[in-house]
């Protein structure tokens, strides 16, 4: 392992002013040193699943795909909550990163999940969801999340979050996503 801890960042929005992307940044703002925050991008690239296109070699934005998640040490997701769900977009990522199953690159993969909504609930039904599809692809998902309602008044000014609460939450989480990379593909202690 080396002495860099590489996490993927991906956001379950695809809009330019989207919250959860912000969340994101916020999220490599805070990680520790030592620990390298990457945003995926070209996310629209991707079709919709179709085993047809599941092909070898793989389309190039699945391909793409594949090798950020293989070469990242963990994986951050911060989403919002469409009709109760998960967004379209992310699920269709999350099938085409799934395959080859069980020996997909998410599989084994420490991954978190932080997001919020405007309304009350902060997308926690998103986030449930989010959590049964990751480990039905046999992701090791953190049981920290971070869910925030109203997220449109979260951020300061300059993108920051407004609560010092909240801050430490996202603190900790990068914090254990990442101490759980370093515990290897196993999860056990090194
Ligand atoms: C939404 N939104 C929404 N919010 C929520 O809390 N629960 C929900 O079920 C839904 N459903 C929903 C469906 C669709 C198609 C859209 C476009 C939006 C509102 C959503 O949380 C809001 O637009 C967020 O701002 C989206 O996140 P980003 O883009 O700001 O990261």
């Amino acid at each position: 392992m080396t002495n860099t801890t590489r996490v993927l960042a991906i956001s379950g929005s695809l809009r330019g002013a989207s919250h959860n992307t912000a969340l994101l940044h916020v999220a490599a703002a805070l990680a520790p040193s030592g620990v390298e925050v990457t945003h995926l991008d070209g996310l629209t690239d991707l079709p919709p699943y179709d085993e047809d296109l599941d092909v070898s070699p793989a389309l190039e934005p699945v391909r793409a795909l594949r090798d950020a998640i293989a070469g990242a040490d963990a994986v951050l997701l911060a989403t919002p909550e469409y009709n109760r769900s998960i967004p379209g977009q992310l699920k269709n990522i999350l099938d085409w990163a799934s395959r080859p199953y069980p020996f997909s690159a998410l599989h084994g993969k420490p991954v978190a999940i932080i997001g919020g909504s405007p309304g009350h609930f902060g997308a926690a039904w998103a986030h449930a969801e989010l959590r049964n599809v990751l480990e039905a692809i046999g992701a090791r998902v953190l049981s920290r999340n971070l869910s925030i309602p109203r997220i449109h008044e979260a951020f300061d000014r300059r993108g920051g979050l407004l609560d010092p609460d909240r801050r430490g939450r996202l603190s900790e989480i990068i914090r254990l996503l990442a101490e759980d990379a370093q515990r290897g593909p196993t999860g056990l202690a090194a």
